[in-house]
């Protein structure tokens, strides 16, 4: 029989087991699948740690998420078309969901069947080599402290790309008297209240965490990017700057010749593709870009098509896109999709990787993502779902957040899958300071 590794659990992985779930139900014979997380519990990112550095095993801790984070794209634009919102919370809901929310919906789909049984949690992937034939799999049992290997004939590689940071240095550093981290370890706003915090960085990361030290009562927030600003209007109390150059005692000095009095520097600057359990001819080798290259349909490595890989683009859409490429790696493992010739994956590669490099502002970005989607979505029967809306939502969502970054997050969406439109929040996101889910879904007593 047929065997497939999956390596790790999150809404990639999930998505992978579903996709087989699905033609099971069907009463298709599927292949025998074993799914691998090295956290004690599926779902990812979203999978909540207060942990940094090690877990108690020693092992990194993949986590990245932190307190008080919300959806920062409209929730309806990453909807399992398989699976409504409405369908799970039983009625419509707001827009830009809370972390735990947003948790609760992805477990939704997949805990009422067996598919828990099929990953091995706690269990890191700790190498995987091919024979030529078959992949072999070395995994650590970390509850138990086991080695163990196994032989498989395909591997779906679903381990993130938003976990291993990158940390650069600037002078100054090292006698710096203040507090210096990662985003990656960045667990709670209010560790900051009162504060004077530089933020470097212009994506997401650096929006996002800048935003929640602001709401949760830094003295000041300074973001300094060093290419491109973001250019948003801040609210009193945040400032956007050019590129740091130095920090000297507890100031930093930035190249436009600022110079801010600082207790804490959070490095917003990105993460690393980093797969050290995938031999050398295995591992994808990129930056964070819409189209890694070497992926045929951004997914079956180029040099060995028993090897699949999801999630590994830079993200507009996310768990539906999860979804297609899932369906799709499902669909050339039981040989339902036919991988065309070599000279054939070149030139489709190509195609991508080259429109890519020509993109010049968010508007093409989510044109090209959306494209790359609805052209994955056509060669596979994931269900029905209306991506023209989703191109739509976001573009008037990249509007929203120029017109104002404080309100954004209080705008309403339709569902792509039911049509239904997420009702107004009970509280503007400035001032909701509780995430959980029972705050999120309860009208607060007046
Ligand atoms: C701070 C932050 C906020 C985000 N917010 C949003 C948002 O609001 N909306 C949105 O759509 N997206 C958001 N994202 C993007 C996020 O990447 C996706 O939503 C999603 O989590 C990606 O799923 P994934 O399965 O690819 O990776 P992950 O969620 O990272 O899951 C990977 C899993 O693989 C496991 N794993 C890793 N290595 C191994 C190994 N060697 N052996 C075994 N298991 C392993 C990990 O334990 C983990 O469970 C955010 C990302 C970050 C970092
Ligand atoms: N839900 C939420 O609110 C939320 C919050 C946080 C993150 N996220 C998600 O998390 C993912 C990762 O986002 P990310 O922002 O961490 O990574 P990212 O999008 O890859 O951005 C990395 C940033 O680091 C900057 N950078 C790199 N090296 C630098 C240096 N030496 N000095 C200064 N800046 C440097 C880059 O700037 P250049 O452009 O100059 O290279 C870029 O702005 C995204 O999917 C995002 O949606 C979501």
């Amino acid at each position: 029989m047929t065997k497939v590794a999956i390596i790790g659990a999150g809404p990639c992985g999930l998505s992978a087991l579903r996709s087989f779930e699905q033609v099971e139900k069907k009463g298709e014979k599927i292949p025998e699948i074993v799914c691998f997380d090295k956290q004690e519990n599926w779902g990812g990112l979203w999978n909540y740690s207060w942990r940094t550095g090690s877990d108690q095993y020693g092992d990194p801790v993949p986590n990245s998420m932190y307190r008080y984070l919300w959806s920062n794209g409209p929730k309806e634009c990453l909807e399992f078309a398989d699976y409504s919102f409405d369908e799970h919370f039983g009625k419509p809901i707001p827009s830009f969901p809370p972390r735990e929310v947003l948790y609760d919906y992805i477990l939704g789909r997949v805990k009422r069947g067996n598919l828990k049984d099929k990953v091995k949690f706690n269990t890191s992937v700790t190498n995987v080599s091919y024979d030529g034939k078959k992949f072999e799999i070395s995994y650590h049992d970390k509850k138990n402290n086991k080695s163990s290997k196994e032989m498989f004939d395909y591997v779906i590689v679903s381990t993130g790309h938003f976990s291993v940071p990158f940390i650069p240095e600037y002078p100054g550093m090292k006698s710096f008297p203040g507090r210096i981290m990662h985003s990656h370890d960045f667990r709670d706003a209010e560790e900051f209240r009162d504060k004077n915090v530089v933020v470097l960085g212009s994506s997401y990361s650096a929006e996002d965490v800048a935003l929640q030290c602001h709401k949760y009562g830094a003295k000041s927030v300074t973001i300094g990017y060093r290419h491109n600003p973001m250019g948003f209007k801040w609210p009193d109390g945040m400032k956007e700057v050019f590129h740091l150059d130095k920090l000297e005692g507890n100031k930093a000095i930035f190249k436009d010749g600022h110079v801010q009095e600082t207790d804490a520097v959070i490095l917003c600057t990105g993460y690393l593709h980093h797969f050290p359990f995938l031999n050398e001819n295995l591992k994808l080798k990129t930056g964070n870009r819409l189209y890694p290259p070497k992926l045929y349909k951004g997914v079956v490595w180029q040099n060995n098509h028993k090897l699949m890989y999801l999630g590994m683009q830079d993200q507009f859409h996310t768990f539906n896109m999860f979804d297609c490429q899932a369906w799709f790696a499902r669909d050339v493992i039981m040989g339902k999709i036919k991988v065309p010739n070599d000279s054939d994956i070149d030139k489709d590669i190509n195609k991508w990787v080259s429109m890519e490099e020509k993109l010049e502002n968010p508007e093409q970005m989510i044109d090209f993502q959306t494209e790359y989607t609805k052209e994955l979505h056509s060669l596979s029967d994931y269900p029905k779902i209306d991506f023209e809306l989703i191109r739509k939502h976001f573009k008037e969502w990249e509007h929203h957040k120029v017109e104002n970054i404080m309100t954004y997050r209080n705008k309403s969406f339709s569902s792509p899958v039911t049509g239904s439109i997420g009702p107004l929040h009970h509280t503007p996101w400035e001032t909701a300071m509780d995430d959980s889910l029972k705050a999120f879904l309860e009208q607060p007593k007046k």
